[in-house]
């Protein structure tokens, strides 16, 4: 069974995903750390972000292996575990490069299909994330959803995260940032953020973590 879901940054996509995996007791793909270990590889090879050959020549010759963990994906770059520098501040900022590039992205695609069908056949089934998961990646996944909710709330949720792990940031800041995210997510010429056709979308606004997984459960369950 291979389940998509699809949304914009902090549309609480990442913990519904790792969450409905665990209660389905099937694998998660976090493919947003696929773009994020690639701009890092970059980075330690001081190599010009701008420049889409090489960074699509890097992406095709990436060492890298994402295994299932607690709390979300161990990701293992050329044998090191680069789950917590994947996800700062800078790495995050500079990602763009890599998702906007149509080179980077179809070797991406491909890695993260192969990827995906692996775990799949592994686990029984496999919950992949991203921004392009049900309309590009899988376009024949089982299930397919897209989830939302307002620029404020979804500000709100990462401005928390933030702040809990001690990051200098204010509220007005990330809202701006989360704009800015949405607009690129939004137009990129390769696989932009769209509501892939045939997907359930939820507006997440004012929900619980447990009231989304249950919703996501609802929609698994109905079409098994
Ligand atoms: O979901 P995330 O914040 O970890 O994503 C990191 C970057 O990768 C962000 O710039 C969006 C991009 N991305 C993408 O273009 N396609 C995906 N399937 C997943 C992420």
């Amino acid at each position: 069974m291979i389940i998509t879901i699809d949304g914009p940054a902090g549309s609480g996509k990442s913990t519904a995903a790792r969450l409905l995996a665990k209660t389905l007791g099937i694998a998660y793909l976090d493919t947003g750390a696929t773009y994020r270990a690639l701009t890092l590889a970059a980075m330690q090879r001081e190599l010009n972000l701008a420049d889409e050959a090489a960074l699509a020549d890097l992406a095709g010759r990436l060492d890298l292996h994402m295994e299932p963990a607690e709390t979300g994906t161990v990701v293992v770059l050329n044998g090191q575990d680069v789950s917590a520098e994947i996800r700062t501040a800078e790495v995050t900022d500079k990602a763009h490069h890599a998702a906007d590039s149509p080179a980077v992205r179809a070797v991406l695609v491909t890695l993260q299909r192969r990827i995906g069908e692996e775990l799949a056949r592994r686990s029984g089934g496999v919950v992949a994330e991203g921004r392009d998961q049900g309309s590009v990646v899988f376009p024949d996944a089982d299930v397919k959803f897209y989830l939302d909710a307002s620029p404020e709330v979804r500000a709100r949720r990462r401005y928390e995260e933030m702040a809990a792990r001690g990051e200098d940031v204010s509220l007005q800041q990330v809202l701006e940032a989360i704009r800015r995210r949405d607009q690129r997510d939004r137009s990129r010429p390769a696989g932009p953020l769209v509501r892939p056709p045939g997907a359930i979308e939820i507006d997440t606004s004012d929900m619980t973590v447990e009231q989304m997984v249950s919703e996501l459960l609802r929609w698994v369950r109905r079409a098994r």
